[in-house]
């Protein structure tokens, strides 16, 4: 299928398990896969938290494939995760942990299979997170794993370096999709990979290519669904537009 072209950047309506083997190498795969997680429940608060049945409607609580993460074809591999599903993606990820204090927690798990050099656990704070009623903890954090191939560590300036950033969640509202990543963390994490070459097989509504254009990079976004695909194609091009202004 042919691509939305917006500037050297590259939008597929498609499914990402087609596309993404055709898309050959990318200095860094980013992506928000559909969690696996219980989104039942939420008791006397489910109604105040808007997005779970549109969670739910758009399958984005049954999982992904992991075939889809491949470090030969991949510098580096950002995957946002669900609490529940750390102990299966970390012994994915991970090759080297011995440094890390974030990934303590891979020792739990007996068996670590290598597939990049090393890997990281990042984790977005939430001051915002959505009321809960059940025996759980706030949903105020979600865990990321920045894995890195030899020669795609870890960039940025100092204050990116950080492990973590805090910044409030969007509104399902804003773009009619229940899990838009926001701005700031976003950003961080363009800065953060190596490379120029940024690819979002799980693009929703296009957030990781706003923040790889801000960063100078050049996008490529798969996304299935063709209500936020048109979303993801609008937001491409506004930032476009505004990174060619900027620049001129
Ligand atoms: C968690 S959301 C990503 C949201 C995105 N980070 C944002 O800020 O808008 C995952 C997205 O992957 C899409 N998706 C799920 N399975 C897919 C597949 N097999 N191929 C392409 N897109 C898929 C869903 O429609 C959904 O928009």
């Amino acid at each position: 299928m042919s691509p939305v072209s917006i500037g050297p950047h590259r939008l597929y309506l498609g499914d990402a398990y087609a596309s993404r083997p055709t898309l050959g190498w990318m200095d860094a795969d980013v992506m928000d896969p559909p969690y696996a997680f219980d989104n039942s429940g939420g008791g006397a608060f489910r109604k105040a938290r808007g997005a779970s049945d549109q969670i739910v409607e758009e399958g984005l609580d049954r999982g992904f494939d992991r075939s889809i993460i491949d470090a030969s074809r991949s510098g580096a591999v950002v995957v946002f995760c669900h609490n529940d599903q750390l102990g299966d993606l970390i012994p994915e990820l991970a090759e080297d942990d011995r440094e890390q204090d974030a990934l303590l927690v891979a020792d739990m798990f007996a068996h670590l299979r290598p597939r990049f050099h090393r890997a990281v656990l990042g984790v977005w704070i939430k001051p915002n997170p959505s009321p809960m009623a059940n025996k759980n903890y706030l949903a105020d954090m979600e865990p990321y794993i920045h894995a890195w191939n030899r020669g795609y560590f870890p960039q940025g300036e100092h204050h990116d370096k950080h492990r973590w950033i805090q910044c409030g969640s969007i509104r399902k509202s804003v773009y009619d999709h229940p899990t838009v990543k926001p701005a700031d963390l976003m950003e961080k994490i363009a800065r953060n990979v190596a490379g120029i070459t940024v690819c979002d097989p799980f693009m929703g509504t296009g957030s990781t290519g706003v923040a790889a254009i801000k960063a100078g990079k050049v996008f490529t976004g798969i996304e299935h669904n063709p209500k936020h695909f048109a979303t993801a194609v609008r937001r491409l091009t506004e930032a476009w537009e505004v990174s060619q202004r900027e620049a001129a």
